[in-house]
């Protein structure tokens, strides 16, 4: 009886052990990615997937890595709390993913990441430009720059460019990537001699935000700083046109949505942020993967996020392939040491915290397009 038991227990644990053998002893390298492919920020997830894909199509159309071909396994987390440690759970626990690429949101990466570190599967943020994302474990990485640079850049160009000296700040307090990017604007102004005019907050999802562009109009700042998400930027700039707050509004990267321009339209028109890449640099390497982009997805331009979705793929694929291997100590130290690596967005490298050291780009809706005005180096 005791035998069989024995016997028992180990044929559940291969049968375990071969369903998730698309994993490491697989005919295929499965790599797992979360998205938030519908929802609020619908378009960071749909972005960032179809340039993951197009990565992984590229990889697997020049033979793939050690012999094998990639498979990528998408799910959609709905821009949704709680969902990305649902799916990044299925991914690990039932479908054996060797790596994990996602999210965009700071705060999707944040609940999944500890479970990638528990399960030592490596995790690639895309574009996750909240500090704390890596902090969580040595599992972790991101092919992106962080909010204390993106933060210290607007800082300057409020200074220089805007010649700002009293700035408000409108912070979505839901929003990881919204205060830690509001607060590292804040100290960046506050050195280079700025004053902080106000400082009000809303909710991600809110639709009236008269009461605080009221408040903020009535300290009369010469601009204001906005690090929230597209949907939400793009009501609070036709908002603030309405109330009469005629001063420049700027942000981070989470206004880049051409939603943006949709919704904003005339609203948005002038204001400024900042971003990974600009579609219109010269770079022979952001001008082939444009063109890939456009032939792939019926000429659609690719965004931030859809240059930091192959980036995040590619920089997998590499350090597969300097590891010489699949499994996730050996990929975690390949990646580590990445000391000098081309991507889409920018030549990079990976810092003793995980994070990619790069530049920033800083646009200007003008005509109701995306204009690359800068680029600033770290
Ligand atoms: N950096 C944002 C965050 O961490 C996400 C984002 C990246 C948005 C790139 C747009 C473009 O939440």
């Amino acid at each position: 009886m005791r035998d069989l038991l024995f016997h028992g227990a180990c044929s559940a644990i291969i049968l375990t052990l071969t369903a998730c053998g698309g994993g490491n002893s697989g005919s295929t390298i499965l790599v797992g990615e979360f998205a938030s492919l519908t929802g609020k920020e619908a378009t960071f997830g749909i972005s960032s997937h179809e340039g993951t894909q197009l990565a992984i199509e590229e990889l697997n159309a020049a033979g793939g890595v050690l012999g094998k071909k990639f498979e990528l396994k998408t799910e959609d987390d709905q821009s949704k709390a709680g969902e990305p440690a649902n799916v990044v759970n299925k991914l690990i626990s039932k479908d054996g993913v060797v790596a994990i690429l996602g999210e965009v949101a700071s705060s999707r990466s944040l609940e999944a990441a500890p479970i990638a570190q528990q399960n030592k599967i490596p995790m690639i943020s895309p574009a996750s430009t909240n500090p704390k994302v890596t902090e969580t474990g040595d599992y972790i990485f991101r092919v992106c720059f962080i909010d204390p640079f993106q933060g210290t850049v607007m800082a300057n160009f409020a200074t220089k460019t805007l010649k700002a000296k009293k700035v408000a700040v409108f912070t979505d307090v839901k929003s990881d990537y919204s205060k830690g990017l509001a607060k590292f604007f804040k100290e960046g102004f506050t050195k280079a001699g700025g004053t902080i005019a106000g400082e009000l907050d809303f909710n991600g999802g809110d639709k009236d935000f008269k009461a605080q562009l009221t408040a903020i109009k009535s300290a009369a700042p010469d601009a204001v700083f906005v690090p929230g998400y597209y949907t939400d930027v793009a009501l609070i700039c036709i908002q603030a046109k309405q109330l009469g707050l005629n001063v420049p509004l700027f942000g981070g990267d989470g206004w880049e949505s051409e939603t943006l321009l949709n919704i904003g339209k005339d609203a948005v028109e002038g204001h400024y942020f900042s971003t990974h890449y600009a579609a219109d640099a010269a770079s022979p390497k952001v001008t082939a993967f444009v063109a890939a982009y456009k032939k792939r997805y019926n000429g659609k331009v690719p965004d931030a996020m859809a240059a930091l979705g192959y980036d995040s793929a590619m920089f997998l694929a590499d350090g597969i392939k300097r590891a010489g291997s699949t499994d996730g100590d050996k990929i975690r130290e390949a990646l580590a040491a990445t000391t000098d690596f081309d991507a889409v967005t920018g030549k990079m490298r990976i810092n003793e915290h995980r994070d990619a050291v790069k530049s920033a780009v800083i646009l200007q809706v003008k005509g109701g397009a995306f204009k690359y005005l800068e680029t600033v180096s770290p």
